[in-house]
């Protein structure tokens, strides 16, 4: 017969079985109302000033939506891509970011905003989050619900973010790699480098293509619609890495014209043709093109589980005050 001394000690093993549990399985988890007593207007204050941005510059939706795709693929998504670093050894000071990354003032000026209404509660790396999702949703992308519980964190390495930002020189494996890495799937892959529906692109990530192609120099890459060549030149002329071209034919709206562009062999990148070259992403692509409804809503939950990668949750990490640099540096 079990004594109460049993007992207590029986109900003392599963408290601490399942305090065990927890910290491995409940620390992950994200929730839609995570700020819903601390910060009951935040969603209100975010979207209103994400309309507002988008008001004066519609460009400018595009650059918040990759900058939290270049925060979630360098160490999670946890804020790093905006920190400061007075030495230059920062996420933003790589190459796939630097003179390119846009978005990073307004979400300073969302965090002002935020700050105000609640200080020191919601994290920088869930306002990255929110305005992403908000981003889309005003140009004309779905919208969902963002799980949150995201904090902020400590460091922000140039190196890693060389590493692990995707190159568009990258063919299909490497692509294919980097997002397993992070535990995105091929369709992920394909469906959210459909984010290349909005924005623009410098010349530079695409002169290779047209000058240099495979490091002979004066050939073109082959695969490129001739016609699409010849306006990328005019538009591209050597030596011009710096002027802007357009991510796909409906740039400021976020459709289904970049997968129909890439179809055409109108794609921008290696990284974007190179979509083409796997049966399974193409019969993919040739889905969404008929069915756009299929790729709005594989792109929000696509955007929930990239939202989702290597995050610091429960006490770890902090809530910045200064999104530009950890509390105490
Ligand atoms: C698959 C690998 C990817 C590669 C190699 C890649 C590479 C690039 C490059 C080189 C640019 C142009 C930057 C410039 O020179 O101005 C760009 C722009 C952009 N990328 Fe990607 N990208 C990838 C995936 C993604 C994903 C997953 C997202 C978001 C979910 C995204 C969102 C964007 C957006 C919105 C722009 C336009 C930015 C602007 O207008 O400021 N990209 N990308
Ligand atoms: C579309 O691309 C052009 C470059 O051709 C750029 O100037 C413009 O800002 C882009 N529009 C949007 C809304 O991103
Ligand atoms: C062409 O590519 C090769 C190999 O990557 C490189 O060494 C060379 O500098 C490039 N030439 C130009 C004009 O960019
Ligand atoms: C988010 O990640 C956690 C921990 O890895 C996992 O348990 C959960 O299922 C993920 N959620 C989504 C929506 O991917
Ligand atoms: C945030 O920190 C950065 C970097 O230290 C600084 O330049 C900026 O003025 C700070 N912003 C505010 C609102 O204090």
């Amino acid at each position: 017969m079990a004594t109460p001394l049993d007992r207590t000690r029986k109900g003392l093993s599963t408290f601490g079985f399942l305090l065990v549990l927890c910290t491995a399985i409940c620390r992950a988890q994200l929730s839609e109302t995570f700020y819903s007593t601390t910060c009951p207007q935040l969603l209100t204050l975010v979207q209103a000033k994400v309309a507002e941005f988008i008001a004066a510059d519609r460009g400018v939706a595009a650059g918040l939506l990759r900058l939290h795709f270049h925060d979630c693929f360098v160490r999670g998504c946890d804020a790093s891509v905006l920190l400061d670093s007075p030495s230059n050894t920062a996420e933003k000071d790589a190459v796939p970011s630097l003179g390119s990354v846009r978005g990073i003032s307004e979400i300073n000026q969302v965090k002002a905003v935020i700050e105000a209404a609640c200080p020191g509660v919601v994290s920088c790396a869930d306002i990255i989050t929110i305005v992403a999702r908000d981003a889309i949703a005003a140009t004309g992308g779905p919208t969902w619900s963002v799980p949150l519980g995201r904090r902020d964190g400590f460091i922000s390495s140039k190196a890693e973010a060389l590493a692990n930002v995707p190159s568009p020189n990258d063919n299909f494996g490497q692509l294919v790699r980097n997002f397993a890495r992070v535990g995105l799937s091929v369709q992920d892959l394909v469906i959210l480098t459909g984010a290349h529906t909005i924005g623009r692109s410098h010349c530079a990530p695409v002169m290779r293509r047209l000058y240099n192609f495979t490091g002979v120099a004066g050939a073109t890459d082959p695969s490129i619609s001739p016609s699409f060549v010849t306006t990328l030149m005019q538009l591209c002329p050597q030596n011009q890495g710096k002027n802007l071209i357009a991510m796909d034919t409906s740039n400021g709206t976020f459709d289904i014209t970049y997968y129909v562009d890439l179809l055409a062999n109108k794609g921008l990148f290696t990284s974007d043709a190179t979509l083409l070259s796997n049966p399974f992403s193409l019969q993919l692509i040739n889905t969404i093109v008929t069915t756009p409804s299929f790729f709005l809503s594989n792109f929000a939950a696509a955007m929930v589980r990239m939202g989702n990668i290597s995050l610091l949750t429960g006490s770890a990490g902090e809530v910045r005050l200064n999104c530009s640099r950890t509390n105490n540096g």
